[in-house]
């Protein structure tokens, strides 16, 4: 199998028009392409088919959680759309994440990574008091990612400054998934905690999720190479 690329490219838009429109400029060899809810709630898988079928690697970022049976069930439909990487919540207990490798496995054609998301990074100590957990967000996070390891999954999304904890839990060969990259000299927008694509591979980062610094570049295509030379040259 070939490897995926490093950066996937995040295509929040409201409209299957914009999102392959952007997929049109892009090289299915430069990048992968993420696909979220609004898109899919918007404009259904058809733009996924579209994309998988130009060569590119499609993260279905859709974080399935719910009962086993449903999530299996949802988890084969992502898998036959031919998706590279889809993600559950750890949080959705060992069973689903179980009946989740379980299906992915059973698809058929190569199976998609199968990544789990542990504690959103939009969440504070307080709100996880709120729902009746008296931990903090960090040791939550290194619980339920060495449970989706436990269950055989492929790795966790997760911000970059926590990538090196997770890599000490678990240990090589979990996939360590970070969104909120920023170039050196860029705006935040709405990320709280950031880091440079160089950053998050030194962080032990596999694969980069980026998306406005790339989309709401004046070039996206030249935005994406320019980072593709800084993550091959750190690399190096
Ligand atoms: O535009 P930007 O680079 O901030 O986009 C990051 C992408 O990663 C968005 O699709 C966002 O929803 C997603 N994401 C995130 N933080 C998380 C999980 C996902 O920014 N913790």
């Amino acid at each position: 199998m070939t490897p995926l690329p490093r950066v996937f490219v995040a295509l929040d838009y409201a409209n299957a028009a914009d999102a392959l429109a952007l997929a049109q400029r892009l090289d299915p060899r430069a990048c992968g392409l993420k696909v979220g809810k609004e898109l899919f709630v918007t404009a259904g898988p058809e733009p996924v088919r579209r994309m998988v079928e130009r060569g590119f690697a499609v993260f279905l970022d859709l974080k399935f959680h719910d009962i086993p049976n449903t999530v299996a069930s949802a988890c084969a439909a992502a898998a036959r759309l031919g998706v590279a990487m889809l993600n559950v919540h750890a949080s959705g207990g060992k069973a689903m994440l179980t009946a989740a490798r379980e299906a992915v496995d059973r698809a058929v054609g190569p199976p998609p990574l199968l990544v789990a998301v542990t504690v959103l990074t939009s969440l504070t100590d307080g709100d996880l008091r709120d729902v009746g957990y008296d931990g903090d967000t960090q040791s939550l996070a290194v619980r339920l990612a060495k449970l989706t390891h436990a269950c055989g999954l492929d790795g966790v999304v997760c911000a970059a400054p926590e990538a090196p904890a997770l890599r000490r839990a678990i240990g090589p060969g979990f996939k360590l998934v970070t969104p909120g990259i920023r170039l050196a000299d860029a705006a935040r927008d709405d990320q709280a905690r950031i880091v440079t694509p160089e950053a998050a591979l030194a962080n032990g980062a596999d694969y980069l999720v980026i998306g406005r610094p790339i989309t709401q570049a004046a070039d996206p295509v030249a935005a994406l190479a320019a980072i593709n030379a800084t993550l091959a040259k750190a690399a190096a």
